[in-house]
């Protein structure tokens, strides 16, 4: 089946506080590691800040906030007031070019009237 691959951005242009850009109404975070891109949820799971708008030490991001702290590879917690993992999402990167496949994220509920 073909992937709904959407083009975000390329590799180069991702800041090392992360970049952001929201698919289906959830702000995701890119990140370059060692030559890898990686996405996780933008949003802090303590209270939603967004995690962008924080600081980076190597492989680990901070929220602005209260300062949970994150593992940009695997999304685990490190350090409190959080005290679940971030979610983590599969990117594709054909030439530095950065895609994302939407069907990861699912649609979201349809309004009622
Ligand atoms: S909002 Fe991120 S640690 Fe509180």
């Amino acid at each position: 089946m073909q992937k709904d691959l959407l083009f975000v951005t390329t590799t180069v242009d991702i800041p090392v506080t992360g970049y952001s850009f929201e698919v289906k109404g959830r702000k995701i975070a890119l990140y370059v590691l060692k030559d890898k891109v990686y996405a996780l949820e933008d949003r802090c799971t303590h209270m939603r800040i967004q995690m962008t708008k924080g600081f980076r030490n190597g492989d680990v991001i901070g929220c602005p906030v209260h300062g949970a702290l994150f593992d940009i590879i695997t999304g685990k917690v490190l350090q409190p007031p959080a005290c679940r993992d971030l979610p983590t999402f599969e990117v594709v990167v054909k030439n530095g070019d950065v895609y994302f496949d939407t069907d990861q994220i699912p649609d979201p509920p349809e309004m009622q009237f």
